[in-house]
């Protein structure tokens, strides 16, 4: 067998940097160009650095023995798979980008097929059919097409505002805005309120995705054949818990599917990538399966939702850290749209801190969601350990990186520091997140408009007095903020008017 797989715990690190991009590589690649493997700490006979590599907060470890052994380079092994972590933009770059070609297959994921993913684009490996779907979903979620979904974003994200200033739970509120856009762009379908029935089927997905344990943890991924015996028979709990929560990933795919199928038969609707996916089957693309359909589409809802509500949360935190931030983006916001309406994406251009601030929320969130492991599809030799040029948190990039500077981006000419933007929250290379403009467009007119109508404070306890904000990260597939109490008011009494007043038409959905 040519190649290794990537074991699941790279995909935290990964995530983190990328930051962080976990490459599978084959045993001996650089053996075998008699090149030596990159360094990394020794690891005990036969279980390599199994026992070595923590299963919280992995990426800290591998941070640190990145420093320890003087490259962002790191190799580490576990039950013999060999683990390449790539601590650097430029090694990122160099072998994501520009060999793109090679580095752009996924190890296998057996217990995700066990949990009942089949062809959904971010596990499938590198080949025709990922090629189909990534044309496929490439097309439909262009810079240029998902232009269509901007007054749709615009209508959900005040309509979200309304619901955050109506209702405590402004984490489900967002939840909504998040779900509301993807089953919009996938399915064609509408969540009206945050009790809408998708939500939780959205929610079961998510929890199925994010509490299974590490895949790596499973006896199935080193072993595939052993997925066929039974539960009494071998004891490993993720590949129970996958089996258990199966229907939820099922649900997932069938529910909402069957509800757009109903609409392109009665020609309801034809704009919707599952709908165009359907009409194309039929007419020129007699590759494409139901299958195939229902995993391209069910891909734009797992990968969609939970990340761009994610980026939200992450804004949000800050805000309440960062009263500083908030009364400059006001300041902006008053002297370019003012009081008397609300912003809509036109105004972009013209609002420079608010995209530093969007761009902060990205660079700065401790993670990447979703960061997904690559794997090479040949040998390869990747010539070096360089020095890295910059990644999220990388302090010879960003000055005091662990802080939220929005400043950090006023170009040098304007008297600023001049950082670069951020480049690698949507990752890198052939596998680069298909739906980053649509996610861009809507995490930045929500945390425009949230900054134009809202504002975030630390909460008070009875007896006014300032409480702690809980600063903590989920430890996931998907990692977010942990709960954290904050107080959310309108900013304004004009502003307030102007939520009122967007269209706000909620209605209630039996989903079959
Ligand atoms: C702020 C929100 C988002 C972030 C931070 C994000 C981040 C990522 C990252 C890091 C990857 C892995 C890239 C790699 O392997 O190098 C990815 C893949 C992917 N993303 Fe996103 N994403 C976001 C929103 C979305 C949205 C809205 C969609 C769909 C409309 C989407 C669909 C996908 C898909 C289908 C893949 C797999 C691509 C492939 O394997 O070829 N993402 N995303």
């Amino acid at each position: 067998m040519a190649f290794l797989d990537t074991p699941w715990l790279s995909l935290l690190l990964i995530s983190w940097a990328c930051l962080g991009l976990a490459l599978l590589m084959r045993k001996y690649t650089w053996r075998d160009n008699h090149l030596p493997l990159p360094p990394g700490p020794p690891g005990e006979f036969l279980l390599g650095h199994l026992r070595k590599i923590p299963k919280e907060n992995t990426a800290a470890t591998y941070a640190q023995w990145s420093k320890k052994y003087k490259s962002d380079v790191i190799h580490v092994k576990s039950l013999g798979q060999s683990i390449i972590v790539l601590n650097s933009l430029r090694a990122a770059k160099e072998l994501l980008d520009k060999k793109g070609a090679i580095y752009s297959d996924r190890p296998r994921f057996t217990l995700f097929e066990e949990m009942g993913w089949k062809k959904t684009l971010t596990f499938l490996p590198y080949g025709e059919c990922w090629q189909m779907h990534r044309k496929m979903l490439q097309t439909d979620l262009s810079n240029t097409n998902v232009r269509q979904w901007q007054p749709f974003q615009l209508q959900e994200c005040r309509r979200t505002i309304n619901n955050m200033l109506c209702n405590s739970d402004w984490e489900n509120s967002l939840r909504r805005f998040t779900v509301a856009i993807v089953l919009k762009v996938s399915y064609g379908t509408d969540v009206f309120d945050e009790n809408d029935p998708y939500i939780k089927i959205a929610n079961d997905a998510m929890y199925a995705m994010g509490n299974g344990g590490a895949p790596a943890n499973s006896i199935v991924e080193v072993f595939p054949l052993a997925r066929y015996l039974p539960n009494w028979l071998l004891r490993d709990w993720p590949l129970k818990f996958a089996r258990d929560w199966k229907w939820a990933i099922q649900t997932l795919h069938e529910v909402p599917f069957s509800c757009a199928y109903k609409d392109v038969v009665s020609c309801d609707n034809v704009k919707f990538t599952a709908d165009r996916m359907l009409t194309r089957t039929e007419e020129q693309c007699q590759n494409w399966t139901l299958e195939d359909i229902k995993g391209a589409a069910g891909a734009v809802f797992i990968a969609g939702a939970d990340t761009t509500w994610a980026t939200c949360v992450i804004f949000i935190l800050n805000m309440v850290l960062n009263p500083e931030v908030q009364r400059k983006a006001h300041e902006q916001l008053d002297l370019v749209v003012g009081r008397d309406r609300l912003p809509n994406f036109g105004d972009r251009p013209n609002l420079p801190y608010i995209e530093w601030i969007v761009q902060e929320v990205y660079r700065w969130s401790p993670l990447a969601p979703l960061g997904i492991p690559h794997k090479s599809v040949k040998n390869d030799v990747y010539n070096g350990m360089h020095i890295p040029k910059a990644m999220g948190r990388d302090e010879r990039v960003y000055h005091d990186p662990a802080s939220f500077q929005p400043e950090r981006y006023r170009p040098i000419e304007e008297g600023g520091p001049g950082e670069p933007f951020p480049v690698a929250h949507f990752g890198f290379g052939r596998r680069i997140c298909v739906g980053r403009f649509l996610a861009d467009n809507s995490v930045w007119i929500m945390i425009c408009t949230m900054l134009a109508t809202l504002r975030f404070q630390k909460k008070t306890d009875a007896d006014g007095n300032v409480m702690p904000t809980r600063v903590e990260f989920t430890n996931g597939g998907t990692c977010h903020p942990m709960h954290f109490e904050c107080t959310i008011q309108p900013r304004t009494n004009q502003t307030l008017a102007l939520v009122s007043a967007a269209p706000n038409e909620f209605g209630q959905r039996q989903v079959p």
